[in-house]
């Protein structure tokens, strides 16, 4: 039988890793081990209850028709005024789309403006799904090394790595998988950089409001009108509202953009679930009380980061900086390099093995010699995680409490 002749462009597109580390973890415990899966990149809270019953509410009402591409009039409303709101923007409903989640949001964007040939910038390390969409639409991934700035991008960096044929820059703050936060003058700075060259910045906001103080929650949404010329944002509610399942997000870009995403969009998914819009709406109407829900989640979040961090250091041959946001801890196992191991790749497959513990390999994000641990998980998984850590490969008894 010949081979199926897959098309040049999802040739170019590699499979996610991340959820390679996922089918270990679950093959793992199918065979009945005491699995700790620190791979999981989504909240291990429930969606909060109010939005679940407006969910409800949008299905009597009888949210269950088509919707226009570019999403409910109501949805696009309610997040211009949520981001007008909270950041002091101005935002138009008609540069807001809805979306199938971030990931659909990223893809709108992206496609509807890079050509085959053109150069994308993308700091390192980068959540999975940037590059593949640069090979899906036959454009070159320029990936700009942050390790320098502990994983902070600087314009500095950006004109460095800034080509003739630069397009666009993708950038996410706060980071999957670093955690890290761009500070916002610096993020300024860059945007402003990348104007000045007439080039566009697609800023995946998808965590937000995970920033932990003194760090500050910064959307690009808040800039200049002379800057938001460039910027496309692509929101999620997936991780800001334990929402992952229900596929939706948002862009907010100029009208053009928005218009070329919405015709991309007309043609493939055509919107997302109509009573899953209504609810989202109906939330972001309530800004006080939506908010309310992310910081109960936020404040778990950063008990959890206090207590790992200090205790990843500990660990003999790792070594991780406090991250700023979302809920990663990206940790340096190149001190357990010598004659056991050579790469993060047979760190993680050794503590899989051994000690039945999953982290992602840094090689996925574009850093070799990282692994990438998920705190989205509860305080005792985290505690085993770390008991087992720390019996392969041992404790720096100068540095444990
Ligand atoms: C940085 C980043 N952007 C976007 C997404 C996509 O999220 P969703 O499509 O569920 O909104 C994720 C999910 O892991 C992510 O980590």
């Amino acid at each position: 039988m010949t081979s199926f002749p897959v098309s040049d462009s999802a040739a170019r597109m590699q499979s996610s890793s991340t959820f390679k580390a996922m089918q270990a973890a679950a093959n793992l415990r199918e065979q009945g081990f005491d699995v700790i899966d620190l791979t999981v990149g989504e909240p291990d809270f429930p969606t909060p209850q109010f939005i679940k019953d407006l969910a409800v509410e949008g299905l009597n009402k009888g949210f269950t028709k088509y919707t226009p591409s570019a999403g409910l009039k109501t949805f696009v409303e309610s997040v211009a005024d949520f981001y007008n709101e909270q950041f002091g923007a101005t935002v138009l409903p008609t540069e807001v789309a809805a979306s199938c989640g971030g990931k659909q949001a990223l893809f709108n964007a992206v496609c509807t403006l890079v050509n085959p040939g053109d150069d994308v910038l993308i700091p390192k390390p980068y959540w999975v799904t940037f590059p593949e969409i640069v090979n899906f639409c036959g454009a070159n991934n320029v990936f700009i090394e942050t390790e320098e700035t502990d994983f902070i991008l600087t314009a500095d960096q950006v004109r460095d790595a800034i080509t003739e044929k630069t397009k666009l820059l993708i950038v996410n703050s706060p980071s999957n998988p670093s955690g890290r936060v761009i500070p916002t003058d610096e993020m300024r700075k860059i945007i402003e950089l990348c104007a000045e060259r007439e080039i566009y910045v697609l800023t995946d906001e998808c965590y937000l409001f995970f920033v932990y103080p003194p760090a500050e929650v910064f959307s690009s949404a808040a800039l200049p009108e002379e800057l938001r010329k460039y910027v496309c944002i692509a929101g999620s509610f997936s991780k800001t509202y334990a929402m992952t399942g229900w596929r939706i997000g948002y862009t907010i870009a100029p009208e053009s953009w928005t218009k070329a995403m919405t015709k991309l969009q007309s043609h493939s998914a055509s919107h997302p679930t109509a009573f899953v819009q209504y609810a989202c709406a109906k939330a972001l109407q309530q800004p006080e009380r939506s908010l309310a829900e992310v910081q109960t989640m936020l404040s778990e979040y950063k008990k959890r980061r206090d207590w790992l961090i200090p205790k990843i250091n500990e660990i003999n041959g790792l070594k991780c900086a406090m991250p700023e946001g979302a809920f990663y801890a990206f940790v340096d196992v190149r001190g357990l390099f010598g004659d056991r191991y050579s790469t993060s790749e047979q760190v993680s497959d050794h503590l899989l093995n051994e000690k039945h513990v999953v982290a992602t390999d840094g090689a996925a994000f574009g850093s070799e010699g990282f692994l990438r641990f998920s705190y989205a998980t509860s305080l005792e998984n985290l505690e085993t995680a770390v008991e087992r850590m720390s019996s392969l490969f041992g404790i720096d008894r100068a540095l444990a409490t």
